[in-house]
């Protein structure tokens, strides 16, 4: 079994990036190209899991975000200023030899648990993310998280409610 470190910001001189294949080459193309380049510029936070030589074997980036309300779902919008304060979870990929381990819902979890934080310290009513494909859309689902419009086709944009976390982090942990 190798051995992987916890969850970590993104170290660009550090974390070998080179190799990493998710499947997504959009994602593989914006953790080598653009990842350090939005840290530096306070735009994304990415975190990665590495192996104990430092090779990047997932990443997940995040940053601060705003829901318009009148377009929220009730359960947003309900008590909310406009617009209502949120997390975005803007990526999240697994390389294709480490998938299937778990590696993904860690690095969820530790967003979501990223977001509780935020929320206690300066409030967050829900994550938000874009799902990237049909597969994606049931990975995010299955983790609790809600379309903002269900009868919409096709993968679209999901929210988790900062309320709701724990009971998402209780089952996946
Ligand atoms: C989606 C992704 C992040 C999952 O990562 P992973 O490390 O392979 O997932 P895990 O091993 O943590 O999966 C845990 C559980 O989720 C399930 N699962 C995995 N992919 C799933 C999917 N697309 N839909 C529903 N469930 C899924 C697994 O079967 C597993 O279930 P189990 O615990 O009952 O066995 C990874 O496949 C990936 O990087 N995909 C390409 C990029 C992508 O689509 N990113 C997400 C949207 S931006």
């Amino acid at each position: 079994m190798t051995e992987l470190h916890r969850p970590a910001p993104l170290d660009p001189r550090r974390h070998d990036r080179g190799a990493f294949n998710s499947g997504e080459p959009t994602l593989d193309e914006w953790l080598r190209r653009y990842a350090g380049q939005n840290r530096r510029h306070d735009t994304a936070a990415t975190w990665v899991i590495a192996t104990a030589d430092d090779t990047v074997v997932a990443y997940a980036s995040m940053a601060m975000t705003a829901i318009d309300r009148p377009a929220a779902p009730p359960e947003i919008a309900k008590g909310a200023p406009d617009p209502v304060p949120a997390l975005l979870l803007g990526r999240l990929a697994v390389d294709r030899e480490y998938a299937g381990m778990g590696i993904g819902t860690v690095l969820t979890a530790h967003v979501l648990a990223t977001a509780v934080e935020l929320n206690t310290k300066a409030a967050c009513r829900s994550v938000v993310v874009t799902a990237l494909n049909a597969a994606a859309h049931t990975w995010w689902e299955h983790l609790g998280f809600r379309p903002f419009d269900p009868d919409a086709t096709g993968p679209a944009d999901l929210y988790l409610l900062t309320t709701d976390i724990e009971t998402t982090l209780r089952r996946i942990r």
